[in-house]
């Protein structure tokens, strides 16, 4: 555990820097290694778990956030307890590892077939293993895993869930951007660049019946596709906000259009992709999850549909289903387009025995 108190000079200019610290706790809180994290109410202070093998680690992890230097920390090192009551039963213990087994014998097969197959030299060994050695360095891990691999979970863990399709989270989520008050506009700069658009639709469940007070999370790149809280450009909170349906289920907000992006390409994310000579673009899309009381939660994105790279994305998250068409309203030069959502009921636990 960890208590973190921030003193930053009162004249410092912070805003990169805070915005800085907060991509890299939320890649920690991803990776599983920053556990929990509360702030003390009324300080600019934190108490924190870190799940760490070492002192030596955790001195590591700290070091890596930008505001280190102006952090006062207090360790206090933690054990599990036995007598605590949800440690996993010696029968979850043998399921799980099980299914470790299982999976990590089934992936490392076919990496060593794949190493067979092409009769991977020893530099090139040398050379993916000093690679795994940079993503980890430049905490490229999540970006990696949710441009190459996470469309693949997405679409075998939903693709047939009842309700509208959903699509990868990628790696630029913010948890609580801030609930926006009727009539909706994503928060935005006095000189935001891309074209006005409002985005309509409804939430329903399968039956059809209005989803009242349905919540949409949405986040999106500007039209030069930087994302807020991740990259240079964009203030904190730039195009981000959560939205509320009406009793009828209807929602409304107004926005710009994005930007396609490209993945960072000095990275070792980036530098695989140009070693592959694959495209690093993203088309241009809105994030959105859509949540209800009852339902299950939809992570997805909507594509605009005059973008390029719709047929290549680097992600591999483009479905037809979820491509838009935004159209003149006949208001000034603003754009607009519908999208209804449909959320399936909360999936029931199986009743065990
Ligand atoms: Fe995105």
């Amino acid at each position: 555990m960890v208590q973190m108190e921030v003193r930053l000079p009162p004249e410092m200019e912070a805003d990169d820097l805070k915005a800085r610290e907060r991509a890299r706790s939320q890649e920690l809180q991803r990776d599983g290694s920053w556990v929990h994290l509360w702030r003390v109410a009324g300080r600019y202070a934190n108490v924190s778990v870190f799940d760490v093998g070492s002192p030596d680690e955790l001195h590591e992890l700290l070091s890596s956030l930008p505001l280190f230097p102006y952090i006062d920390a207090h360790v206090t090192a933690l054990a599990r307890h036995p007598s605590k009551l949800d440690q996993p039963t010696e029968e979850e213990r043998r399921l799980m590892s099980e299914r470790a087994n299982q999976l990590i014998s089934d992936i490392l097969r076919r990496v060593h077939e794949a190493i067979v197959e092409n009769e991977v030299t020893y530099e090139e060994y040398q050379a993916v293993k000093q690679w795994f050695i940079d993503v980890g360095e430049a905490g490229e891990w999540p970006l990696f895993g949710d441009v190459y691999i996470e469309h693949v979970v997405e679409k075998n863990a939903f693709g047939d869930r009842a309700g509208s399709q959903g699509t990868i989270l990628g790696p630029f989520h913010l948890p609580d951007a801030p609930v926006l008050e009727a009539p909706y506009e994503l928060p935005r700069r006095p000189d935001e660049q891309g074209d006005r658009t409002v985005v309509t639709g409804r939430v329903t469940d399968t039956d059809g019946n209005p989803l009242a007070g349905a919540n949409l999370d949405v986040w999106q790149a500007d039209a030069s596709g930087a994302y807020s809280g991740f990259m240079p450009g964009p203030p904190e909170g730039n195009l981000r906000g959560q939205v509320r349906t009406r009793d009828d289920g209807r929602y409304e907000f107004r926005t710009v259009i994005p930007g396609p992006y490209t993945i960072p390409l000095d990275g070792p994310t980036g530098r695989l992709t140009a070693a592959a000579d694959w495209s690093p673009w993203r088309p241009s899309h809105i994030h959105l999850i859509v949540s209800a009381e009852g339902h299950e939660p939809l992570v997805t994105q909507l594509f605009i549909d005059t973008s390029d790279y719709l047929h290549d994305d680097v992600a591999s998250a483009v479905k037809d289903e979820l491509i838009v068409h935004p159209e003149p309203t006949g208001k000034g030069d603003e754009l607009g387009f519908s999208y209804d959502f449909v959320l399936a009921p909360i999936h029931a636990p199986v009743p065990v025995g």
